[in-house]
């Protein structure tokens, strides 16, 4: 060695450091020892554990932890909401907020502005913020992404997921989550399954056919845990065929884990265990809940240990839930050293910034009123409560309390500095609605103004975008269309901005007479800003809905077919497969804005479509490509959409379903090819009679273009031909 050190001093310092570094963890005990496998580290731990200390694992011991065990090095392990930030600490043993000063966060935009990009590059940029921001605040799983699926425009909750089509939730979801996880930050998706309302969440019984389960509500949580590698995973407060779903042995040992192969934990919603056999026997590894005095008094607790004690349950039982829980805290690094985590930083300022002005929608823009070109105004009016509102905390356990939050007013006056002359007007009230007073003041202001700016829409609490209720309606509440109706007659320049996180019906008297409208979503801590970005042109708007805007809610599925919300305690899934554009398209029913639409500041053609069959390629079928063009006159994002229809099904299916999707930005006149891989998954459908998914030999038409109504190019691969093929998973 004196040589060797003489010689080579940093390969002799390298050689002692890993020399050190393995005798170091050879004395450690295997389940602390980073060097060795996963599983090798969880059974010697398991081993280690005596029974009190098992059943550690399987319920809280506060509302947002469960216990650690200090004779082993073992911390308590934290959990905190929620999809698009991490929630305020709360009180040990209820919600209540514990006050603190050092707990404020980035608020992202909500998981439904999100979707609106289509863009998985920004659910990784967005995951990433959860990640650090989780770890800075010592969180081992984060209670997010929501992943149901958009049955009803009313849910209180389609804010906090992905929309109504599955393939696009499973695409965005799997971005987030990876992400999320490569911090040391368990993710945990949710809520399994079919809690698809706010209405009766605890209690109602949803019934649904096979396909409709396999083809629309298990798909995102399917690619949450075999693409993402998701870790944990929430039981939802309703009943499913009968069973709650946290006491589901179909759902939870059947399908998630025997199935899916699922390693990770199942966790309860909070309160939606119901029964100590049902949760043991069904599937459920941890239960949550708060307040319940002593802990022990869970159903996972103290009635647990006693079935145990009394030979009613095998302690593999207990062993096999315990273990799950060691994978997660092993894979998450809580025995390891682990990164520290940071809070607000500019990568996490400027995620924040790209998905919310990548989420905005333009939907509509006649005249080319957008952008505004604030050389050529003198004096804007900006009219509305969501104007000046701060979204944030809001939305019940979905709630951020946010470092900052640019709200759309301060946005606009950031942007246009003092080169404009900005008039406000509040225009309504959501708690008193709009009074004639409020109207002249925003007619006034209207008048006096080059551009009137109308920003309404929706608030993060109930009964409107908010955990615990549907609305009511899907009508702009507070008296919003005769305001707009109002200010649009004062001042045809007039734009409406929508913050919201559902759609909402638009009245005909004022939408045919505005030229602009804009989705912005619930944007998050830079809302403001992106928003100001978009309408002053310095981001050329690329956002497309990820669900449908009805004209009336009758129009939409569950609600046409009085499915929705249920009767006696049950809800049949009437509508089936056919949920969101899937039942537009297919009963031709026209809708106010089509899934998938978003209009651009530039133009765009698609050209040259090209469909090959892939007769050996393992894992495609299809290869597909199509040119896309920027024709317009300035540089964007455009989301090229891939549909496919089965000609002549054997069993029946939907008009079209989404099964690719790319966003790519283009200078202007630029042309770029796409190419989509097709798998037999994506020309798929789920056979009750096999339990298993079918292609048929037939012919497929591919349909590409700028959103569900708007397709661009076709063509057909025709299977009738070929030779059969082993069917996918
Ligand atoms: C709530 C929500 C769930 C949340 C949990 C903890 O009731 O349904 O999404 O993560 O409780 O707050």
């Amino acid at each position: 060695m004196p040589l060797l050190r003489l010689r080579f001093p940093l390969l002799s310092a390298l050689l002692l450091s890993a020399v050190l570094a393995r005798a170091s963890t050879a004395a450690l005990p295997a389940y602390r020892n980073p060097a060795l496998p996963l599983e090798t580290r969880a059974d010697d731990l398991l081993r280690r554990l005596t029974l009190d200390e098992k059943l550690a694992f399987t319920h809280g011991a506060s509302t947002f932890s469960t216990a650690g065990i200090p004779r082993l090095g073992i911390p308590e392990r934290w959990m905190d909401d929620g999809p698009h930030g991490v929630r305020e600490d709360v009180l040990r043993d209820s919600f209540d907020p514990a006050n603190r000063h050092d707990d404020y966060v980035m608020c992202m935009p909500v998981l439904i502005d999100l979707a609106s990009t289509w863009d998985p590059d920004a659910a990784t940029a967005y995951g990433n913020v959860i990640g650090e921001e989780a770890r800075m605040r010592g969180k081992d799983i984060m209670l997010g992404p929501g992943v149901n699926i958009m049955r009803t425009p009313i849910n209180g909750r389609n804010s906090e997921y992905f929309g109504e089509d599955p393939y696009l939730a499973g695409r965005m979801a799997v971005g987030y989550i990876r992400a999320v996880q490569s911090h040391g930050v368990a993710s945990c998706v949710k809520h399994f399954v079919g809690n698809d309302q706010e209405t009766q969440r605890g209690s109602i019984d949803v019934e649904m056919d096979e396909r409709t389960l396999h083809e629309i509500y298990l798909p995102p949580f399917k690619a949450a845990v075999q693409k993402g590698g998701v870790w944990a995973v929430m039981g939802a407060y309703n009943r499913f065929r009968g069973q709650y779903c946290c006491e589901n042995d179909a759902l939870l040992n059947g399908i998630l884990k025997k199935h899916w192969g699922f390693k990770g934990i199942v966790i309860s919603d909070w309160h939606a265990v119901h029964d100590t056999d049902g949760a043991v026997r069904g599937g459920l590894d941890v239960e949550m809940g708060t307040k319940r005095g002593d802990y022990d008094g869970f159903f996972m607790a103290g009635a647990f240990k006693a079935g145990l004690l009394s030979g009613k349950y095998p302690m593999s039982l207990l062993d096999d839930k315990v273990r799950r829980s060691l994978r997660v805290m092993i894979a998450t690094g809580a025995l390891d050293s682990r990164e520290p985590g940071s809070i607000c930083t500019p990568e996490h300022r400027a995620a924040a910034l790209r998905v919310a002005e990548e989420g905005i929608v333009l939907l509509k823009n006649s005249g080319a009123a957008l952008p505004l070109d604030a050389a050529k105004l003198h004096t804007i009016a900006v009219i509305g409560e969501n104007a000046t509102r701060l979204q944030a905390y809001g939305g019940d356990s979905a709630r951020i309390k946010a470092l900052y939050e640019v709200s759309p007013l301060e946005g606009i006056l950031h942007r246009v500095g003092t080169s404009l002359n900005v008039i406000t007007s509040p225009g309504y009230s959501s708690t008193t609605g709009t009074s004639p007073a409020m109207i002249a003041q925003a007619l006034a202001a209207a008048k006096a103004a080059d551009v009137a700016i109308v920003i309404g829409g929706l608030i993060r609490e109930r009964p409107y975008d908010c955990e615990g209720m549907d609305r009511a309606s899907l009508d702009l509440p507070w008296g919003q269309n005769d305001l707009i109706r109002a200010v649009v007659a004062a001042n045809p320049h007039t734009i409406v901005v929508l913050v919201s996180g559902s759609p909402v019906a638009m009245d005909e008297a004022w939408l045919s007479r505005v030229p602009a409208v804009v989705e912005a979503w619930y944007g998050g801590s830079e809302a403001g800003n992106a928003l100001a970005h978009v309408l002053f042109g310095d981001f050329n708007p690329s956002g497309k809905l990820p669900c449908t805007f009805p004209r009336k809610l009758s129009d939409s599925p569950a609600h046409a077919l009085g499915a929705y919300p249920g009767k006696d305690g049950v809800e049949h899934y009437d509508e089936g497969l056919l949920v969101g554009y899937r039942w537009f398209d297919t009963k031709h029913i026209e809708p106010l804005f089509p899934f998938g639409f978003g209009l651009s500041y530039t133009t765009f053609a698609y050209s040259n479509l090209h469909v090959e069959r892939l007769a050996t390629d393992p894992d495609a079928v299809a290869k597909i490509t199509i040119d896309v063009t920027n024709t317009g006159p300035r540089d964007g994002a455009e989301v090229a959409e891939l549909y496919v229809h089965e000609e002549h099904p054997r069993l029946f299916r939907p008009e079209k379903e989404l099964k690719g999707f790319q966003r790519v930005f283009l200078k202007r006149g630029e042309t770029r090819t796409l190419t989509f891989l097709l798998p037999r998954q994506a020309f798929s459908y789920y056979d009750p009679v096999i339990s298993g998914w079918v292609m048929d030999h037939g012919r497929f038409d591919i349909l590409i273009g700028a959103s569900s109504r708007d397709i661009r190019a076709t063509a057909t691969l025709d299977e009738s031909t070929a030779a059969p093929r082993a069917n996918p998973g």
